[in-house]
């Protein structure tokens, strides 16, 4: 039997709870949020699940009542308190394995002092931007020319969150092109800074462009209005390439496959058992992410404080 804690168990945490009823392993969860409409919602949630081996679930607001050892800890709270939940947890547990939500924090020195806690205390540690888990982009990254740029365009139209989910696009984006840095172009966003659907966090619209010293390029567009398509083009050398994330299916050139699109409920079994099985999962390395968010952070940073007139050290990308 295997001990989890998923700490925040809002929106996100309580799809983590769903895919975690689908390990294939015996475990021991628990759930730990402030809110008590959080752990109601989460627990109705897992319910929906059925029932699948032993499955031990716990629903506590107080980290005290979470046992000494936890082999995996997810933390899916928003970004503002994610810094100070990690050394919370790390300070008082004995933790294996851990999977920190994106956007992972809004401190560029949040990093740094995160990295060396999970140093200090040997916890090896990933951050979920899960596209690297579906079958589809593995095979596609197989497929590609990797002497030929990539060049990637997403959304148009729908305000579908381009500041708090770029991460997850330019992390599969360098992950198909094989790329670690890149620059953030941010000329064709809008002047105007969107509150985000999560109170208290923001969000922004217009094109924002990545580019790698190689000569990738990465677009993504939003506006505040129109229908959102969710498909995304490529071309490399000479192949074109559409991703119908709708339809789950990637088109490469004529020939079709399966994307093997899930959502969370359907990726945190796999992400559980494969980091107690096998003590490594898909996802990317909390350093490498750390770079990744790094330098999308120092780009967006100033643009949303001179638009806002702040001042502050601290980005509310959720
Ligand atoms: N990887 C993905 O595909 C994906 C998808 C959706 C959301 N997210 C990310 O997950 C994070 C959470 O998003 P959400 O929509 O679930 O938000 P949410 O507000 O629904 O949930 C956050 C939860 O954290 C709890 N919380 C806050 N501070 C806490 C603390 N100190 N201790 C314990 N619990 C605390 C809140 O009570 C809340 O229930 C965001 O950063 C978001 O960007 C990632």
């Amino acid at each position: 039997m295997y001990t989890i804690l998923l700490a925040g168990a809002g929106n996100i945490g309580s799809r983590h709870l769903q895919g975690a009823k689908k390990s294939a392993n015996d475990l021991d969860i628990w759930v730990y949020d402030l809110s008590e409409d959080a752990l109601a919602l989460s627990r109705e949630r897992f319910e929906q699940i059925p029932e699948n081996g032993v499955k031990q679930t716990h629903y506590v607001n107080a980290l005290d009542d979470v046992p000494r050892h936890i082999d995996v800890a997810i933390v899916a709270t928003g970004s503002k308190p994610r810094a100070a939940i990690v050394r919370q947890i790390l300070d008082s547990r004995e933790v294996k394995y851990m999977v920190l939500e994106k956007f992972l924090f809004g401190r560029v020195a949040e990093y740094a002092e995160t990295k060396a806690l999970l140093d200090q205390k040997g916890v090896k540690a990933w951050v979920n931007c899960p596209y690297r888990m579906f079958e589809g982009y593995k095979h596609l990254k197989g497929m590609l020319d990797a002497q030929a740029p990539l060049s990637v365009s997403f959304g148009n139209g729908g305000n579908w969150g381009l500041c708090c989910n770029a991460i997850h696009y330019i992390d599969i984006f360098l992950y198909l092109t094989g790329q670690e840095d890149y620059s953030v172009d941010l000329s064709g966003l809008e002047n105007e800074v969107l509150d985000s659907k999560r109170p208290g966090y923001v969000e922004l619209i217009g094109d924002l462009t990545v580019t790698t010293p190689r000569g990738d390029k990465l677009t993504l567009q939003t506006s505040k209005d129109g229908e959102f398509i969710q498909k995304i083009h490529m071309k490399n050398g000479a192949h074109a390439i559409e991703i119908d994330e709708a339809a789950g299916t990637i088109t490469f050139d004529r020939n079709v496959f399966p994307l093997d699109f899930a959502f969370q409920s359907g990726l945190t079994g796999r992400l559980i058992d494969s980091l107690v099985e096998s003590g490594t999962c898909d996802l990317s390395s909390f350093d490498k992410s750390s770079h990744y968010h790094i330098q999308f952070l120092t780009a967006v940073l100033p643009f949303i404080n001179k638009i806002k007139g702040w001042s502050t050290d601290s980005c509310p990308i959720t």
